[in-house]
């Protein structure tokens, strides 16, 4: 038995777990500062890594109260090292590191796109492999050919904005709140895809162009500048759920696989999971969500993914640095 303790600082979510052999959920505390960042429109790199440094002593103070899980039970300190923003990684590789020393336990470096992977297969265990997983967060948008946790290979990435980046954006441009993806979500309910936008195609089959779909929405705005904004949310939702699921399609037919793994923020979107549910009927390929609480940032796949180097002995040393452009 072994229980990692995981934890997540890339971003703007300070998040601790404790997770027993990858799979069962002991306790996790997570501070989202999502409220605190709205207003500038983005996340400030200077004020997240603050917030991180004042939440994580306090979370951890609660996780051990509420878990009841002593220091001397913990087996390891997994903690996310990249990508993400420089100054809130080092706060939780920091923290990691003196916890792993004091504990006198392995440390354990984790990939924050692998920990987004490994949210969706603790959750379900109904993946066959190999499968293909489509990435797709604030900063990143991959598909990747999976074999096994350990060993795959990426067919494609954007060639320039994130999935999730671009939802960001035009939230952005229709005066919307951060982060855009749920608040485009919102409105769009109250609109309809009216409007067909381009799916740019790029020089490689699988890498994807978000940047040259963002334009065409501001360019339109600026045509039509007494446009329903409802609509316009809408029917660019529409077009990315559209774009990323044809593109996972595409690469799962190519590979002869039938299970795809949605992975990242953007997972959390309603009309993409619409979109892919109703392939399997068409097409009987089946994809795999993680949980909505779990799309986003948290520590629970942080400890989830370290219990996968726990396994094989893959640990850090106490000189570990941050790698803000880590790539999967
Ligand atoms: O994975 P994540 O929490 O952070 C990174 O690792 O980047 O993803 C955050 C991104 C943001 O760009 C946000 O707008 C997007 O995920 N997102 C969504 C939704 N919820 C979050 N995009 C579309 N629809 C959503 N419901
Ligand atoms: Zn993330």
């Amino acid at each position: 038995m072994a229980l990692i303790l995981g934890i997540e600082s890339s971003c703007d979510e300070t998040s601790v777990a404790i997770v027993e052999n990858g799979k069962d959920i002991i306790a996790e505390k997570t501070a989202s500062q999502v409220r605190i960042h709205a207003p500038y429109g983005g996340v400030v790199p200077e004020i997240a890594s603050r917030h991180h440094l004042e939440n994580i002593s306090v979370l951890m103070q609660m996780l051990m109260d509420d878990s009841k899980v002593t220091p001397r039970s913990i087996s390891a300190v997994a903690v996310t090292y990249g990508p993400g923003l420089a100054g809130p990684l080092l706060v939780g590789v920091s923290y990691a590191k003196a916890l792993a020393y004091s504990w006198k336990v392995p440390l354990i470096a984790v990939n924050h796109m692998l920990g987004h992977l490994n949210a969706v297969f603790l959750f379900d265990e109904t993946i066959s492999l190999p499968c293909v997983v489509l990435m797709v967060s604030g900063a990143h948008t991959e598909i990747v050919y999976m074999r096994s946790l350990d060993s795959y290979k990426i067919l494609g990435k954007s060639t320039d904005d994130a999935a999730g980046e671009s939802f960001d954006k035009v939230a952005r441009m229709l005066g919307l709140a951060y982060p855009g993806g749920p608040e485009i979500e919102k409105i769009a309910k109250f609109g309809k895809p009216r409007y067909r936008f381009p799916k740019p195609r790029t020089t490689r089959k699988y890498d994807f162009s978000f940047s040259g779909l963002k334009t065409h929405v501001k360019y339109f705005l600026e045509k039509n500048p007494n446009i329903k904004k409802e609509d316009v949310a809408s029917s660019f939702q529409e077009t990315v759920a559209e774009l990323l699921v044809e593109r996972a399609v595409e690469a799962a037919e190519e590979y002869s696989v039938s299970d795809v793994v949605v992975a990242g923020g953007v997972a959390a979107n309603t009309v993409l999971r619409e979109k892919a549910y109703n392939l399997f009927e068409k097409k009987g390929i089946k994809f795999h969500f993680p949980p909505l609480k779990y799309c986003t940032d948290n520590a629970v796949m942080v400890a989830a993914a370290g219990w996968q180097n726990y396994k094989s002995g893959r640990f850090a040393d106490l000189s570990l640095n941050v790698v803000p452009n880590l790539e999967v």
